[in-house]
């Protein structure tokens, strides 16, 4: 059984990670299964930098092949915030609630075609030897208000005009299927597969 150490504690986005990799031979932990795993700090300008930066640190630590992601919504009309601060918009402790009400505020006057964004995902994998980097964007528009109750943090004001949804309107199948997220690892389960010679279950 290979191990692979995926670098995050945000539990939603673990639960996506887990049914998109879903290789049989390999052992999926995260950082909840290791007590007193150190905090990275996020402080690169790109999601790559970010996600280099975290695989790269948690190799060091665990001495064991590691993916870590870095994640966040772009907006055309803010100058492409929030960006790398996407988790901490409104705020260090903010929740996705505030960070909502903050994206809204701030795109209260944008009209309607005017309210272009993108949600980028950059996940590096790194054994220590090697070290790749794969990223998945998905284009959509911010609503003027939220719509689903389904995933996590700025789901409900994403809508994707081909699906005619929210991320927050899709079961985690469907957005797996066609998320930021999804694009991103399936590159990389294609590598995974061919460098490890794995096989899908
Ligand atoms: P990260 O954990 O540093 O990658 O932070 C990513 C942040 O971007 C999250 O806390 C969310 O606010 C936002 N984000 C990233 N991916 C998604 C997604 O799939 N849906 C909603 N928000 C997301």
């Amino acid at each position: 059984m290979y191990t692979l150490i995926a670098a995050t504690t945000n539990a939603h986005k673990l639960r996506e990670i887990r049914s998109i990799l879903n290789i049989r031979s390999i052992a999926l932990k995260s950082l909840a299964d290791f007590k007193n795993s150190p905090t990275v700090i996020e402080d690169g300008q790109t999601f790559e930098e970010n996600a280099i930066k975290k695989a790269r640190e948690y190799y060091e630590f665990f001495r064991q092949p590691v993916i870590a992601d870095d994640s966040g919504l772009e907006v055309d009309a803010l100058n492409n915030e929030p960006g790398v601060f996407s988790a901490r918009y409104a705020g260090e402790r903010a929740t996705d609630a505030d960070n909502n009400r903050l994206l809204l505020e701030r795109m209260r006057h944008i009209p309607a075609e005017k309210r272009q964004a993108r949600f980028i995902c950059t996940v590096c994998f790194t054994d220590g030897k090697n070290l790749k980097t794969f990223t998945g964007v998905r284009q959509g528009i911010i609503l003027d208000e939220l719509q689903g109750g389904e995933g996590f943090g700025y789901d409900p004001l994403f809508f994707i005009p081909e699906y005619q949804k929210t991320y927050a309107q899709m079961d985690r199948e469907e957005k797996n299927r066609i998320s930021h997220r999804g694009l991103a690892f399936a590159q990389l389960k294609a590598y995974l597969e061919e460098k490890l010679n794995f096989s899908e279950m």
